[in-house]
């Protein structure tokens, strides 16, 4: 079973400035509920029992919103309103599950997720970016399954418009193996349209196994000078490591830019 999920949060989030030159983007509510928490609800709701942040020092106030102890007991020793209390209860659950480690310097997704190495337990953990909001259906929970039935790492997938694979990571299909799922032949980091592969592009849920961490010690930085965890998955899809590509059923949203961001707000207050 997967048990451990980790999430970083580490980035400068440079698409939504100058908001995120203060603030957290994943703390920004979208339909009045701070983004971080639709990760979170999803990745309970497919049993996952531990989830590590990867956070900066730039970032603390993620923490700090998970840690604010005495200022909610005062607030609601004085005012008893149920609908603080209640958040605070939600807080507390998720803190509970919640452990932090440190990316001072964003060098990648890559140097990110090495970051946990010390921290990961079983042979595979599950891996969400918190800009990629997958809702009416739980991504997690599907990909959990998949990977039960065929015993492999699994990835996200999705079909985009072949304009824009230089956002992405885009793969190649080796064979179908049934409606919905796919064994990936090759995993390119953000191809210029011609060289992509295909418009078949990873989004942020990934199920990878812990053979990664040894592949991301050696990892060289790539695109735009970055350690890609896509450059590490290509290497072991190379040493004829099974990467499926899962077409999830819900719908997407990409909160980390300013367009993306109104839009999951809208399109969640219609759910
Ligand atoms: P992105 O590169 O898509 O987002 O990283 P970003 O860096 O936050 O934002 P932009 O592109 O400057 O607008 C995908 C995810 O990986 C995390 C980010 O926080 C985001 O959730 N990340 C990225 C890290 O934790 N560390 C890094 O070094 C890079």
């Amino acid at each position: 079973m997967i048990k451990q999920a980790i999430i970083p949060l580490a980035g400068l989030g440079t698409r939504l400035l100058p908001l995120t030159s203060v603030f957290a983007k994943e703390l920004l509510p979208i339909n009045g509920k701070p983004g971080i928490e639709y990760i979170l609800d999803e990745c309970i709701e497919a049993g996952i029992k531990e989830i590590i942040f990867i956070i900066s020092k730039k970032k603390k106030m993620i923490k700090r919103y998970f840690y604010n102890d005495n200022f909610y007991k005062k607030i609601i020793l004085k005012k008893k309103d149920p609908r603080i209390i209640n958040e605070y209860k939600k807080i507390l659950k998720y803190k509970k599950m919640i452990k932090f480690v440190y990316q001072n310097k964003p060098l990648g997704t890559g140097d990110a997720v090495l970051k946990t190495k010390k921290y990961i337990k079983d042979k595979f953990f599950l891996m969400l970016l918190p800009d990629d909001l997958i809702v009416k259906n739980n991504c997690a929970k599907s990909m959990i399954k998949v990977h039960k039935k065929y015993k492999s790492s699994v990835m996200a997938s999705m079909n985009v418009n072949k304009k824009t694979v230089s956002r992405w990571g885009i793969y190649k299909l080796k064979k179908r193996i049934d409606k919905k799922n796919y064994i990936i032949s090759d995993v390119v980091e953000k191809p210029s349209i011609k060289n992509a592969p295909s418009n078949k592009a990873v989004i942020g849920r990934y199920i990878l196994p812990k053979k990664i961490f040894s592949k991301l010690l050696m990892q060289k930085p790539g695109k735009n000078s970055e350690i890609h965890i896509t450059d590490s998955i290509q290497s072991l899809i190379k040493e004829n490591y099974k990467f499926i590509a899962h077409n999830f059923s819900g719908k997407y949203l990409d909160c980390g830019s300013m367009n993306g961001y109104i839009k999951s707000s809208m399109e969640i207050s219609k759910l």
